[in-house]
């Protein structure tokens, strides 16, 4: 196991009827500003119900925060924060509400340009306002996390950025707040989580055995539940699965002390910014095509993943790692996301243009091993096609 300092400050209050909660959870003299994304905080209800438990407090409300959040749009709420002297921001959305939040916290009093937060990938924010969530989309885990990614329209550029002063104080978790999801959305959290898993499991054994054992089950989970998940909409058990096992699957446990990859989600970002795909199917086309370029360098978790979690065990090593990467692209397939480039309309012209996005943003050294350059990354874009 790899030297770690695991730290995790978010409170999670999870359950049917916790917005309620907000009343104690927000500080009484709070001036609050509440994040939303389109329609949908208000279409269901939760916006009003969130409004309703902050009762008295001083409440403003900033709406638009897109999907693939840009900073541009977020830029928007920060002029608004100051302006409005505000002292606590509430995200009420998905992952991307919850990542604008989080760069709104830090950039509110960021000294200097605040994109130099993405350039330096959150290095340099040294407070943020505090904030909190209610999570209407179980997907990034960004409720119980320390990362954000956002776009710079202009460029096309779609960045992440960490801080240790950027967690959630508190995220209320009411899987009921879930049901209102498109099918699509659900599909796309099922993926988005596993994935992030995946990220800190399928790279090289350091004898972590609860990680390892606890990143098995959460993709046992997921592939157990995601049937569910789609076909029955208002399933609370089901429901409350999906929410928590998103969370703990990027919550910074799993990951404790042990090498992760990453090098699926930052090609999957260009894929985002260039051609505004789901962020969790870009993950979808990258991660099997990723898995067999690498297949020698990750062979042991390979076989492992292939045995503990697809129950995979005979043949020879090589039939047995093309079973479980088989099994991977059917399981994303049956949630009805494609694996394929050619399914989202894209051919060698766009590898070639995500090949050079990459080397823009200096994305040359990716993976667990630093060895995924451009010539690697153009390798595994070539086997999603
Ligand atoms: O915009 P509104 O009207 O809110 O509609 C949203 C949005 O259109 C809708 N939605 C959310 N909750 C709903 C709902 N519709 C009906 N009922 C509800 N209860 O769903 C759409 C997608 O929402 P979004 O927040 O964009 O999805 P997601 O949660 O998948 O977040 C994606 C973003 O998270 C980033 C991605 O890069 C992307 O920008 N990620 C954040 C991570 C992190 N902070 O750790 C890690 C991830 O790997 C990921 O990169
Ligand atoms: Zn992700």
């Amino acid at each position: 196991m790899l030297n770690f300092d695991f730290y995790n400050p978010t409170r999670i209050v999870f359950g049917e009827g916790t917005v309620a909660q907000l009343a104690q959870l927000v500080p009484p003299a709070a001036r609050v500003l509440i994040l939303v994304g389109g329609a949908s905080a208000e279409k269901t209800g939760t916006l009003a119900e969130v409004r309703a438990a902050l009762g008295a407090r001083s409440v403003n409300v900033f709406s638009g925060i897109e999907p693939n959040p840009s900073y541009e749009t977020l830029m928007r709420a920060v002029d608004q924060v100051r302006g409005q002297d505000i002292d606590f921001l509430l995200a009420v959305g998905g992952g991307s509400v919850i990542d604008g939040a989080k760069f709104v916290a830090a950039a509110a009093h960021y000294e200097g340009d605040p994109w130099n937060i993405l350039e330096t990938g959150g290095a340099k924010i040294t407070r943020a306002l505090p904030f909190g969530a209610v999570l209407t989309l179980p997907a990034t885990g960004s409720e119980m996390n320390n990362g954000s990614v956002v776009t710079l329209k202009a460029t096309q550029t779609k960045l992440p950025f960490r801080s240790v002063h950027v967690f959630p104080q508190f995220s209320v978790l009411d899987p009921t707040k879930t049901y209102t999801l498109p099918t699509k959305q659900v599909a796309n959290g099922l993926v988005d989580a596993f994935v992030h898993i995946t990220e800190q499991y399928l790279t090289y054994p350091v004898q972590a055995l609860a990680q390892d054992r606890f990143a098995e089950g959460l993709l046992q989970t997921l592939v157990e539940i995601a049937p569910q998940a789609i076909a029955a909409p208002e399933d609370y058990a089901t429901r409350s699965n999906l929410m928590w096992t998103a969370s703990l699957a990027l919550n910074g446990l799993i990951g404790a002390g042990v090498p992760q990859d990453w090098a699926t989600h930052m090609i999957g970002h260009e894929l985002t910014a260039l051609y505004d795909i789901d962020h969790a199917r870009t993950l979808a086309i990258v991660l099997p095509a990723l898995l067999d370029v690498q297949r020698d360098k990750k062979r042991a978790k390979l076989l492992q993943y292939a045995q503990r979690v697809w129950g995979i065990d005979a043949g020879s090593e090589d039939e047995r790692i093309d079973a479980a990467l088989a099994a991977t692209r059917h399981f994303f397939e049956s949630l009805g996301i494609p694996t394929r480039l050619a399914a989202y309309g894209l051919g060698t012209a766009a590898v070639n243009a995500v090949v050079g996005q990459l080397g823009a943003h200096g994305m040359t050294r990716l993976g667990e091993h630093g060895d995924i350059d451009l010539a690697v990354s153009r390798a595994i874009l070539e086997a999603a096609l």
